[in-house]
């Protein structure tokens, strides 16, 4: 690969080779953009490491824009940042030290440029291309992080305890590049990612949500569980997910591997959908089966109410991981709660006021209920899985059907509060509530329909028989 081509094709580097020169610094363009670039991947945050100081670098490179690059130094961690338009450019003095850019007292000792490559965490990120006027466009790679990429290999450049223990962090890291780049883990860094996989106590919750986002966002993110699982770096952060894993067998009845199914319907799931949160649904689903799981010498293994506990489990999981607190968390809790409501209503005698509640349960998130449904269908045998996915259509035709007639997904009462107490002259009470219940109860019972003359109707019925009467005007 021809680096300085490259290099020549964007006015980026031009403009820090020839701030570096005016500095006399010896400069680098370093890690996650040469290894994408290798890959043929676009990135657009560019690390530049220089020997000597990147504050200063970055000061004189921000002087080579005509335009006003607004630039943020990090005096602490020795670190300046461009913000160009839609690049990000990074500057940094080489360092002999660990890579302690997070923790709160950076040991900040500057090094040369194969002092710093050597502390960086993988071979694959541990390669430089020279902006230096000598040896412009060639690549650095003292670890053969080329060679790694075509063995398709995540390695450290040295000692993987060392590369570890410099921050614990670069375990999930590992993991995450595996998935994202579909390569394996080298035997040794595996081996010591096992090994020190308990040290992933000291990394905030905060940091390693970073990484498992990157991994559940993967094409594929049961790759990346199964090397959480293995290297028991998942046993650190969710026990919960870890207790899925086994199958119990009793009088030969045995239940299924609930750590693999959920797996099989997360990657199902990434299919039809990139969104986080649906994925994340997935990963919830069962997440309760092991807690309300008990064995019927009649009925075999059952699960009761594990889409209740699950949901209710929820709050706590994604608090402790740092997870949104938000509608996003009350999404997934919601998809959790309903997830085995519209496999019951495949039946045939499926009544409209089961579907009209559906809607009305699962509002707007309807559909994406559906695609985790047909995602939980993970039987081995071809011909279940085509009838369930036939059912799962009928119900989508009924539910249509139902929502065309009743518009109940986005329920809004017919009759607003305000018009109750206008009509009966009462004050705001807890008797405003249950007519407006009632009404709505009717409706989705498909007493009446979701007009507001028949509500109306209804509202005076419900008040005569409470002994309530109208307002009489003057
Ligand atoms: N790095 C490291 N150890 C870490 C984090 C980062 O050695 N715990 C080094 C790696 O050389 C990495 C570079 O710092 O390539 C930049 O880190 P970062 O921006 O987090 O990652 P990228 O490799 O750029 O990858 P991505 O953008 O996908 O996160």
């Amino acid at each position: 690969m021809n680096f300085k081509e490259h290099l020549d094709q964007n006015e980026i580097f031009s403009k820090v080779a020839k701030a570096a020169e005016n500095l006399g610094l010896e400069t680098y363009v370093v890690g996650g953009y040469v290894r994408d670039l290798i890959l043929g991947r676009v990135n657009k945050d560019l690390d530049f490491t220089c020997v000597g100081s990147g504050i200063a670098l970055a000061e004189e490179v921000a002087k080579q824009f005509e335009y006003h690059v607004p630039l943020s130094v990090f005096k602490n961690f020795g670190t300046a940042m461009l913000q160009l338009e839609d690049s990000e450019l990074e500057f940094v003095g080489a360092r002999k030290e660990s890579y302690r850019l997070e923790s709160r007292k950076p040991i900040v000792e500057n090094g040369t440029l194969e002092e710093d490559l050597e502390r960086r965490d993988f071979t694959i990120n541990a390669m430089a291309i020279s902006l230096n006027k000598e040896n412009y466009g060639d690549l650095l790679d003292p670890y053969d992080g080329v060679g790694d990429i075509k063995r398709k290999l995540i390695k450290t450049p040295t000692d993987p305890e060392v590369t570890f223990s410099d921050d614990p962090l670069r375990m999930m890291r590992a993991v995450r590049f595996a998935s994202q780049l579909n390569f394996d883990i080298d035997a040794d860094t595996f081996f010591a990612l096992t090994k020190n996989a308990s040290r992933l106590k000291i990394i905030s919750a905060e940091r390693i949500i970073v990484e498992l986002n990157k991994i559940i966002l993967c094409d594929k993110p049961s790759y990346g569980f199964k090397l959480l699982f293995a290297g028991k770096l998942l046993h650190e952060f969710f026990p919960e997910m870890v207790e899925l894993q086994g199958v119990d067998s009793v009088d030969d009845k045995s239940h299924k591997d609930n750590f693999y199914h959920t797996l099989q319907v997360l990657d199902n799931v990434c299919q039809v959908s990139d969104s986080l949160w649906l994925r994340w649904a997935a990963i919830m689903h069962d997440i309760a089966k092991p807690a309300t799981k008990r064995f019927n010498a009649k009925a075999g293994w059952t699960f009761h109410g594990h889409e209740d506990k699950g949901a209710r489990m929820t709050p706590g999981i994604f608090k402790r991981l740092k997870l949104p607190m938000d509608e996003r968390m009350k999404y997934v809790q919601k998809l959790v709660r309903l997830h085995l409501r519209p496999i019951a209503l495949v039946k045939d005698e499926v009544t409209d006021s089961a579907l009209r509640r559906l809607l009305f349960d699962a509002g707007d998130d309807i559909e994406d209920l559906m695609k985790l449904c047909r995602a939980d269908i993970t039987s081995k045998n071809n011909k279940k899985v085509k009838r369930y996915l036939e059912n799962f259509d009928k119900v989508e035709q009924k539910l249509q059907e139902v929502e065309e007639k009743d518009q109940v997904r986005n329920f809004q009462p017919p009759i607003s509060g305000e018009e109750i107490m206008e009509t009966f002259d009462l004050s705001p009470s807890k008797i405003v509530g249950e007519i407006k219940e009632e009404i709505k109860e009717a409706i989705l019972e498909g007493k009446i329909h979701n007009s507001p003359e028949e509500a109306r109707r209804l509202m005076l019925e419900i008040a005569e028989s409470k002994g309530i009467s109208t307002k009489t005007k003057s």
